[in-house]
């Protein structure tokens, strides 16, 4: 099948999505001795051919000289899924034998002395400040935010720390708090680092070391709001493969996904709730016949299996032996963006909320953005929502493997003017930049609740309106502040240069103060 479309720029081979080790996770840095394989590997998709499932420890020599062992603790508990794994229960400890992949550990199991693979983000070294019930290690102010006060059964008093987002070798400590006036909320304090290693709050008290420093205000307040109570619950994190089988391999057996029920209908096919191996949720995209290359599609979702972000949904692999081919995902439980938007539980979402989800979707491109990867179909039907409103974008790197000419900027019926910038749709001309206009779109879609854009308007008479220089008025029915409406018109920026980068965007949203709380509490000496 021919790889041309005038939606895709022709060509299947992306000069856009050259590697960048620009936004390495740190999970990866904190397991730095051995053959890390982390980026390059994108750029040799492995066979489609299927690994047989066998326990075999790696083949890969330790180093000849002899290292320390290493051990790790379990964070949370994890129940094997397949042949090659392993479960534990938190608080375990086991050996790290290999840790060439650093999403799965090859491990001994100290206790069972059984040896297998476990998620490397489900344990951390011993003794370390990431095996701490109350280290947060990869999430920002406003997900402390999100975590402190989500959950009603949390007293007042339970913290957590997390690196500090401004100075490399401090802490941000945040608390929840209540007062009369203003109920539950999070009051957040500075823990800056001594020459000598140690930290303080106020300079009155240092300490040798944050567990020291958190047990000493958990026995008295010293000028803290409270004194600190219990950790906060740390949520489960992400799975990026249904089981260590699938880690380097993409072809799910048909046989092993069951389809319960239908979720949605896009473009280009049906969208199912349904189970891998009658057991662990997933949701499943199947193609509709003859919208793509099975080819051009593979080598595309080999590259997007690799892309891995806490706002990006999980592509677990695909069925492509036969049409329809199936693409299997995380399931989000609250469907997509504009759905929920337009439902009782979306229209209840209050600004603030507004707010973080135009974060978490900026944050989510921001990642892209460091890996050159153009979304090319960003709009909030291609944002998922999950509990607590968790937001991830979905379907990045699809539209560009697309082969139907309804899809095409010129003609077609299916493709997405509204959310298009200019340039892309007249001269085929996507970038970043142009992700970057979608992006504005989409965050008029979520402060209007789910309104469609340029309401009364078709397609053809927008783009016409465009090159003359209109943009979307501010609208009439929806509270917007004037401030979010200017960044929204820099989207739309006929330039596209001068419109933002996402990693503006992404501290624009996080920064956004909606509280009367200032950044950082002083405790007095
Ligand atoms: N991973 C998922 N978890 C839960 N629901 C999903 C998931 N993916 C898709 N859906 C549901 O299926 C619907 C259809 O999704 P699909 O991506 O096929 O179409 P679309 O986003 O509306 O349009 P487009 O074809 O432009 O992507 C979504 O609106 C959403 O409700
Ligand atoms: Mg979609």
């Amino acid at each position: 099948m021919g790889n041309s479309c005038c939606c895709c720029g022709s060509s299947h081979s992306p000069p856009e999505r050259l590697p960048s080790l620009k936004g390495t996770t740190n999970k990866i840095s904190r397991y730095p001795t051995q053959n890390i394989n982390s980026y390059p590997e994108i750029r040799k998709p492995t066979p489609l051919v299927p690994t047989p499932v066998v326990v075999k420890p790696p083949t890969k020599q330790l180093s000849q000289t002899p290292i320390k062992p290493r051990i790790v603790v379990a964070l949370y508990s994890y129940d094997a899924r397949d042949t090659q794994d392993l479960s534990f229960k938190k608080g375990d400890r086991m050996e790290v034998l290999n840790d060439s992949d650093p999403d799965w550990l090859f491990v001994e199991h100290l206790q069972t002395k059984l040896k297998g693979y476990i998620p490397g983000n489900f344990v951390a070294p011993e003794l370390s400040v990431e095996s701490e019930d109350w280290f947060f290690e990869n999430i920002s102010r406003k997900e402390a935010e999100k975590l402190l006060l989500g959950d009603e059964t949390q007293p007042r008093g339970t913290f957590l720390i997390r690196p500090s987002e401004h100075n490399p070798n401090g802490y941000s400590l945040s608390v929840k708090d209540w007062e009369d006036h203003r109920g539950y909320h999070v009051k957040h304090y500075k823990i800056k680092p001594l020459d000598n290693g140690g930290f303080y709050i106020s300079t009155n008290k240092t300490f040798d070391s944050l567990p020291e420093l958190v047990l000493a205000y958990s026995k008295n307040a010293y000028g803290l709001c409270h004194v600190l109570s219990k950790p906060c619950r740390k949520p489960e994190p992400n799975l990026w493969d249904l089981a260590p089988t699938y880690r380097d391999r993409w072809e799910i057996p048909r046989d092993e996904i069951q389809l319960d029920r239908r979720l949605g209908r896009g473009n280009f096919g049906e969208v199912y709730y349904g189970k891998w191996r009658n057991q662990y949720e997933v949701a499943v995209k199947t193609l509709r016949e003859g919208t793509m290359s099975t080819q051009a599609f593979l080598a595309e979702a080999a590259i997007m299996k690799k892309f891995r972000h806490k706002r990006l949904v999980a592509l677990y692999g695909v069925c492509s032996e036969q049409e329809p081919i199936y693409i299997v995902q995380e399931y989000m439980s609250k469907g997509s963006l504009l759905d929920f938007l337009r439902k009782d539980e979306g229209k209840l979402l209050e600004f603030e909320d507004l707010i973080y989800i135009a974060f978490q979707v900026a944050s989510g491109m921001e990642y892209l953005e460091s890996k050159q990867l153009i979304h090319r179909d960003l709009a909030a039907r291609n944002v998922l929502i999950g509990e607590n409103n968790i937001a991830k974008i979905c379907d990045f790197g699809l539209a560009r493997v697309i082969e139907d000419n309804e899809y095409c900027p010129k003609q077609g019926s299916r493709f997405p003017v509204k959310w298009t910038a200019p340039e892309a749709i007249v001269y085929g001309k996507f970038s970043i930049k142009s992700d970057v206009w979608s992006y504005g779109i989409l965050l008029m879609e979520l402060f209007t609740y789910g309104q469609v854009p340029y309401p009364g308007m078709h397609g053809r008479e927008v783009i016409e309106l465009l090159e003359q220089g209109y943009r979307m008025p501010k609208p009439p029915s929806h509270s917007l502040p004037d401030e979010i409406y200017q960044i929204m018109l820099k989207c739309w920026d006929a330039i596209p240069e001068k419109r933002p980068t996402f990693e503006f965007l992404t501290h624009y949203f996080e920064r956004f103060n909606i509280t009367s709380e200032v950044p950082y509490r002083e405790v007095p000496d």
